[in-house]
């Protein structure tokens, strides 16, 4: 595999390896192409122990969730396809610890992207939101479940009911992040260096062990999802989401 390519880019450090979202026109948004470099990435960083850790090569953003363009046109066979909900379980499945680096607004399959790694350090850049519902689909990669996990069931109603914007410190009282750092990178590599001195194997398995508290899966969110990816009301509201912009 390329250590490059086009909008992700891997850079590997002994136990590390980063991974950076590069695709800063259009805010790091996850088009399929993305997708599948992830996966790439995934496949190869099981073969040894690693940490992995996700984060963006443009200051000030982290990830603009699922590609608006391309999901406009996807139907309910892309729904059951669980185009980002498989990469985001797959994510979730890494053998050894993961983290997400975050930076700036994570929205929508940019937050479930962060929901998936077991650690989520963000600056005070950071926003978290699920904005799902006002493009007419649910938050159909991990957030209905993994969101609640983490925040209590309240704060992820407001979120995902409202599409409540959470800044960096609510994310972290809602314990969402495990930190607030000016220095996202140091602390990254600090907390892995912690972490790569235990035993790989140990580390393995404890994983495995608490995806037994895992108390969902994608797979109600992937059908829920089919139903509305051949909505109108999706239609409409992500053809004005990408025309608000282009004007
Ligand atoms: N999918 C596709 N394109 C996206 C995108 C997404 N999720 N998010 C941003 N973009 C594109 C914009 O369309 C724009 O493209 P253009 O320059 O070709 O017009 C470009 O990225 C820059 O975005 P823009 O909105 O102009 O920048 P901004 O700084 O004003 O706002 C965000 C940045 C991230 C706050 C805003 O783009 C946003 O809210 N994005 C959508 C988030 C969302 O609803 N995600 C959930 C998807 S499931």
């Amino acid at each position: 595999m390329s250590p490059s390519t086009s909008h992700v880019r891997v850079r590997r450090e002994e136990h590390l390896w980063w991974v950076g979202l590069d695709r800063p026109a259009k805010h790091n948004a996850l088009d399929q192409a993305m997708v599948d470099e992830l996966d790439e990435v995934l496949a190869e960083a099981r073969r040894e122990p690693s940490i992995l850790v996700v984060h963006s090569t443009t200051p000030g953003v982290f990830a603009a969730g699922a590609d608006i363009a391309e999901l406009r046109e996807r139907g309910a066979d892309s729904a059951l396809l669980a185009i980002n909900a498989g990469l985001f379980e797959r994510l979730e499945a890494h053998r050894w610890p993961t983290m997400a680096l975050i930076d700036g607004p994570a929205l929508g399959g940019g937050c479930e992207l962060a929901l998936a790694c077991d650690f989520r350090l963000a600056s005070p850049n950071a926003v978290f939101a699920q904005p799902e519902l006002s493009l007419g689909i649910l938050a159909g990669a991990g957030a209905n479940w993994r969101l609640p996990q983490l925040v209590g069931i309240g704060t992820a109603r407001r979120m995902l009911y409202t599409g409540a914007r959470l800044t960096a410190a609510e994310a972290l009282a809602a314990g969402l992040v495990e930190e607030v750092t000016d220095d996202l990178e140091a602390r990254g590599r600090a907390l892995a260096g912690v972490i790569a001195k235990r035993s790989w194997r140990a580390l393995e398995l404890t994983k495995l062990a608490l995806r037994s508290q895992r108390p969902a899966t994608t797979t109600f969110d992937i059908t829920a999802q089919a139903l509305l990816f051949d909505g109108e009301d999706k239609h409409t509201r992500m053809t004005a989401f990408l025309e608000r912009r282009s004007r």
